[in-house]
């Protein structure tokens, strides 16, 4: 099967998991165990959560984290600063990198709008280098856009 095509049956079917969910960390918790679950090559999948200038960890799979960073401050604040996607093909080379697992080798970050406002900052890891391709952060923005339907919802 193409990756499109799976991924469109992923999205599908995160949307059909969210939809009798009612709870904010239910929604959370099983987003990111079903992106860990159905992603080949992925090592931590989480949410981290806008409160005032930091972004604070949530529900996530995968080893334990980081639980505070602050808005501009490695690959998760940049996103929370800019609320742009980025794609980071060798995480030894992005500024100020926050190194949660030293087996982590490239990274995605993907922003969260709840109600038009910056929620969340989607975060996966992979032990490949160059894992995330543009495919992926295409598959990722609108997964955490089925996500913030289903919060906007409660
Ligand atoms: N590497 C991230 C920190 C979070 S972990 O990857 C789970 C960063 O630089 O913001």
């Amino acid at each position: 099967m193409e990756k499109k095509e799976t991924y469109s049956n992923l999205l599908a079917s995160l949307d059909a998991l969210l939809a009798e969910d009612y709870f904010e960390i239910s929604i959370l918790a099983n987003s990111s165990a079903l992106l860990m679950e159905m992603l080949a090559g992925v090592n931590w999948v989480g949410f981290y959560l806008l409160h005032g200038d930091e972004l604070l960890l949530g529900p996530f799979q995968g080893k334990t984290a980081c639980t505070k960073i602050p808005v501009g401050k490695g690959v998760v604040g940049a996103c929370g600063k800019t609320k742009e996607p980025i794609i980071v093909p060798d995480v030894s080379k992005f500024p100020g990198y926050i190194s949660c697992d030293e087996a982590t080798e490239s990274e995605i970050v993907v922003p969260v709008f709840v109600s038009g406002k910056l929620y969340a900052v989607l975060d996966l890891d992979s032990d490949e280098l160059n894992r995330f391709s543009k495919v992926d952060l295409e598959f990722l923005d609108k997964a955490a856009r089925i996500i913030a339907k289903h919060l906007e919802k409660i």
